[in-house]
């Protein structure tokens, strides 16, 4: 089957390169890293970017802004990637796992709710494989408690929760520009928020703990070195110039997959409330019924024929061997070890295909399925 690899570049990506080694910097002072900023975060309607050098320190970076550390308490879904977890324990502050929906992959909203203490500083919302999480009952729920609600946006390039985009709900959004995301430059990360004094905080945290206007050796906080370098953000604009168009590819080739399938009652595909304006699509993500040996069979004859397919996470973020040293706090977490257990996702570029492609991935499913062979056009 035709899958397109990625990920893709071309002339434009090339150009772009080109204009950096040909100048002095090629570094994050190189005019390109404050374009790629200003352009990424008003695209994710936020008024301020920080770029960085992947979407884990990014997490790290906003936990340290906001002071949330040693006697902390951070809620978080239980079905993440790893640097979710990682980043409070990085902090100095205690993780708790909390469950996602049953269709959604998303935190439940009536989980956090429970698990909230005196200590809880922040909860973590992750936009799992493109489709945002319900920020509307979060936001609601951070302002009764006093909480910051932070977005790990890194699947979330793009996506809207009624017409508004990720990262722009909480005090900020993370964003990854890593290999397999759907904006990348090998490794890279940014932050987008709308809140000023935390923008300012946060660039001089990860520029050397500097003040814009103040000299170079200036070093006025405790700080870092966080920039994402001036060769990585010509790629960025590069890849950025293409995004929309390939959002719309995959969402129309999303559709058109469900649709072919939409009789076949062993897949329940990844729900997408109506407040859910617009999915990146980063992953493609449905839940079996017939049980975890029949998901590992149906991955791997869609490996066979060249369609890559992932049998989900092997482990919830708490049963990571990190979790048996580090400090936490579990809530029971049933729809996250059930989708351990029976839940799969499709890649970004499964859904760039052409659409005979798609035609001939649905043909495939239903055959494994054992379904009536469809009506093809
Ligand atoms: C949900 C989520 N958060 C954070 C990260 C970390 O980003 P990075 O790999 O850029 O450090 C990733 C993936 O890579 C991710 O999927």
């Amino acid at each position: 089957m035709q899958i397109p690899s990625w990920p893709q570049s071309g002339e434009r990506e090339a150009e772009l390169l080109r204009m950096v080694l040909e100048s002095p910097q090629w570094g994050g002072f190189h005019p390109f890293v404050a374009e790629f900023e200003r352009s990424f975060a008003e695209y994710q309607h936020s008024p301020f970017g920080i770029s960085a050098f992947n979407g884990t320190v990014t997490l790290e970076l906003a936990l340290s802004v906001l002071g949330i550390g040693v006697g902390d308490e951070v809620i978080v879904p239980a079905i993440s990637f790893i640097s979710t977890a990682t980043a409070v324990v990085r902090a100095g502050a205690l993780p708790v796992f909390v469950d996602i929906e049953e269709r959604s992959f998303n935190i439940d909203p009536e989980r956090v709710r429970e698990a909230i203490t005196p200590r809880t500083r922040a909860i973590i919302v992750v936009h799992f494989g493109g489709a945002m999480a319900n920020v509307g009952a979060l936001c609601q729920m951070c302002v009764e408690n006093g909480l910051y609600l932070i977005e790990d946006a890194a699947h979330a390039h793009g996506a809207e929760w009624n017409y508004r985009r990720a990262g722009s709900f909480g005090i900020a959004g993370s964003f990854s520009f890593q290999n397999g995301k759907v904006l990348s430059s090998g490794e890279g990360g940014m932050l987008v928020t709308s809140d000023e004094v935390f923008a300012e905080k946060a660039r001089s945290i990860a520029n050397c703990g500097r003040t814009p206007g103040r000299g170079f050796y200036q070093h006025d906080r405790l700080g870092t070195n966080f920039r994402l370098t001036a060769l990585q953000a010509a790629v960025l604009l590069a890849q950025f110039e293409r995004l929309n168009e390939q959002i719309e590819t995959r969402t129309a080739n999303a559709h058109l997959l469900r649709g072919l399938l939409s009789d076949t009652e062993e897949v329940a595909w990844q729900a997408e409330p109506g407040e859910i304006t617009r999915n990146s699509f980063y992953l493609l993500l449905g839940r079996l019924s017939r049980g975890t040996r029949a998901r590992d069979e149906f991955c791997s004859r869609l490996a066979a024929a060249g369609v890559p397919c992932t049998p989900f996470y092997p482990h919830t973020l708490y049963q990571n061997p990190v979790f048996r040293e580090a400090s936490c706090r579990i809530s029971p977490c049933p729809v996250s070890e059930a989708c351990i257990r029976d839940a799969f996702w499709l890649p970004h570029r499964v859904l760039l295909a052409d659409e005979q492609t798609i035609y001939e991935i649905a043909t495939l499913i239903r055959a494994i399925f054992g379904a009536h062979p469809m009506m093809v056009r």
